[in-house]
């Protein structure tokens, strides 16, 4: 080793001891013939000490080290002078005084530099991410991940699970993004696809007898991407035989209850809250709602049919819905300004037509500027189903279904955010289970999984598949954390002949569900054990133990919303002859267009 010690080791224990650090220049201060530098390392940082009485080649190499230089230094530790011990640090008792120095190599000025207060802009942060990924609040977040990980895979190993790798190279598995796909040099004009999962993967496991299969698992989906979406993300994967959804919702809630102690030394109670889709939507307007703070949504649409506001009683009468949310308290902090935008806000982005308010005066009357077309009566009435108090603000979306739990959803979280009525640092964990099996594609009367095809029906909605499949609801459960869906999961068909059929409602004949899955259809048949499953998104959970709302902050190297990797320049063009090779001729390129 070059060092004898690293940059966070020192302390009183050490004074009067003899010792070599190596390390980077941290930030270097001048006092008129002392200089003084932090010395930086994954472990900490030491201050130390170039005294004028040291040898003059010391004192001269000294005064050409720059930020980011990385040194080595021989020396000796001593206690700091009164008054100027650093309680923050774990070396902030000592410095070292140096006797020897050397110049490991030199640092270019560099765009920023990690110590630097201000957060550098995201592109010259992704672009030198070697500079960023020294940055103190990147350290501590991939170490954070690496203690998730290192949790996860204990209590996996705990219950007896084998971690098992499957292929990065397959087939196109279905979980509703698009394919990243491989060109096969040896079967021309054929592609591997890079799972979106290992599901059907672990479900062969089963199959196979592997009873609790894990893998920290890479996976490729090439979608839109968000704030909390990235194109290849890293799955906690799971899969276990003889069980029903109590039974790995139970295993999941043991897993988040040692990391909520572990990592934040917290204690939850569980089991951890259930709540089915179905109340989900009705209460908050989405699948993973934010259960941190209230304000569930109120249906009114029963009070509106009969009130003689036009937009509320057609709404209601048409079958859709009025449906609003109490912003307790919001009254003073929304101006007539705020709720314009609030309104812009529910049009533009959710398709609403309007929002209709009313502000509770302090004598308990409703103002509004609809208030006029609604009796003293339908007034009293809303005002008691919404519970409003003096001070509060009632918001309401006639609409339908969708738009209202759109808007309302939107709303809420915003206000929520705005009115503080949560603390940001509170974790909460809940499941939402009972999930409906298929979704309505969009402007045709074809069906979607919603959440992939191999899922079960509940027992008692089987009857349904055939007659009404909107309403059959699966053995399906997502684990939500602070309004965000940290993973997602189900029991599985292990019958090949509801397998079909389920392919069947999908639009997929036989024929092309034996092409596409027909491994597994025949697997099925070949002693399939009852089984389920999950798969935990580890960068979203790293991202929600860290307090924080950029996921590619909880990735080494990440990708931008593009999908380019600003650092390697991926993906980019290559040779002629690897396409040649390939079989393959490009036909477009944006290669100019900006990353
Ligand atoms: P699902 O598609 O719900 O289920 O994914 C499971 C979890 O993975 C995370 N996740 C993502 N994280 C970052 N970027 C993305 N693009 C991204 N997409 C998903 C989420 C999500 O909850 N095979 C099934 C699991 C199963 O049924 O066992 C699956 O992949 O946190
Ligand atoms: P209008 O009748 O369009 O002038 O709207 C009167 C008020 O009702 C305005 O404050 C609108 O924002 C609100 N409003 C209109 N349509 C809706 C709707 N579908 N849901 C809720 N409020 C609405």
């Amino acid at each position: 080793m070059l060092r004898t010690h690293t940059c966070g080791e020192l302390n009183k224990e050490h004074i009067g001891q003899t010792a070599t650090l190596c390390g980077w220049v941290d930030s270097i201060r001048d006092f008129g013939g002392v200089t003084f530098i932090d010395l930086r390392d994954r472990y900490g940082r030491t201050q130390v000490v170039f005294n004028p009485d040291a040898r003059s080649e010391v004192i001269e190499l000294a005064s050409k080290l720059r930020n980011e230089h990385v040194i080595k230094v021989e020396g000796i530790v001593r206690q700091r002078p009164d008054g100027q011990f650093n309680h923050k640090l774990s070396t902030g008792e000592i410095e070292f005084v140096v006797n020897d120095l050397q110049v490991l190599n030199e640092c270019k000025t560099p765009p920023f530099v990690p110590g630097q207060k201000d957060v550098p802009g995201e592109d010259l942060r992704l672009k030198h991410r070697y500079l960023d990924l020294r940055r103190e609040k990147m350290l501590q977040t991939l170490q954070l991940r690496s203690r998730i990980i290192k949790t996860m895979r204990d209590y996996c190993a705990d219950n007896d699970f084998i971690d098992i790798e499957t292929p990065i190279l397959g087939r196109s598995t279905p979980e509703g993004a698009r394919d990243y796909l491989v060109p096969s040099r040896v079967f021309k004009g054929k592609f591997y696809a890079l799972p979106q999962s290992p599901q059907i993967y672990k479900q062969i496991m089963m199959i196979a007898g592997y009873d609790r299969y894990i893998q920290v698992a890479r996976c490729f989906r090439d979608e839109d991407l968000r704030a909390d979406r990235q194109p290849e993300f890293t799955q906690l994967d799971l899969e276990m035989s003889f069980v029903d959804s109590d039974d790995v919702i139970g295993m999941i809630d043991g897993l988040m209850k040692r990391l909520a102690k572990d990592i934040l030394g917290l204690d939850i109670q569980l089991p951890l809250p259930r709540l089915t889709y179905d109340e989900a939507m009705a209460r908050y307007g989405h699948d993973a709602p934010d259960l941190r703070f209230g304000m569930q949504i109120v249906d009114c649409t029963e009070i509106a049919r009969d009130c003689g506001f036009g937009v509320f009683k057609s709404t209601a009468e048409s079958g859709n819905f009025v449906r609003g949310i109490n912003a307790s308290g919001a009254a003073s902090k929304f101006s007539r300004k705020r709720i314009d935008e609030l309104t812009a806000i529910v049009k533009d982005d959710f398709g609403a037509k309007g929002l209709a308010w009313f502000r509770c005066e302090e004598d308990g009357t409703l103002f509004s500027p609809v208030a006029k077309f609604f009796s003293e009566e339908h007034l009293a009435e809303i005002k008691s189903k919404m519970d409003a108090q003096p001070g509060d603000l009632l918001l309401f979306i006639a609409d339908t279904w969708e738009v209202s739990c759109k808007s309302l959803y939107g709303i809420r979280k915003r206000m929520g955010a705005e009115l503080e009525l949560y603390d940001p640092s509170q974790m909460h964990f809940s499941w939402i289970v009972e999930f409906p099996m298929f979704e309505q594609v969009a402007e045709s009367d074809q069906w979607s999984a919603m959440h992939h095809p191999f899922t079960a029906p509940r027992d008692q909605d089987l009857k349904d598949l055939d007659s009404d499949p909107g309403k059959t609801r699966a053995k399906a459960y997502d684990l939500i954390i602070n309004g965000y869906e940290a993973g997602g999961g189900t029991i599985r068909i292990h019958d090949s002949g509801i397998q079909q059929k389920v392919f069947g409602l999908l639009g997929l004949d036989a024929e092309s569900a034996q092409e596409r899955f027909g491994f597994l259809l025949d697997a099925l048949k070949y002693g399939a054990p009852p089984h389920g499953g999950i798969a935990l998104g580890i960068d979203r959970v790293v991202m929600l133990f860290a307090g924080l709302d950029n996921i590619r902050d909880c990735i080494a190297f990440p990708k931008t919303q593009k999908a380019y990797d600003m650092m390697t320049e991926a993906p980019n063009l290559v040779e002629p002859i690897q396409l040649e090779d390939l079989g393959i001729k490009v036909s477009k390129t944006n290669a100019n267009s900006s990353p």
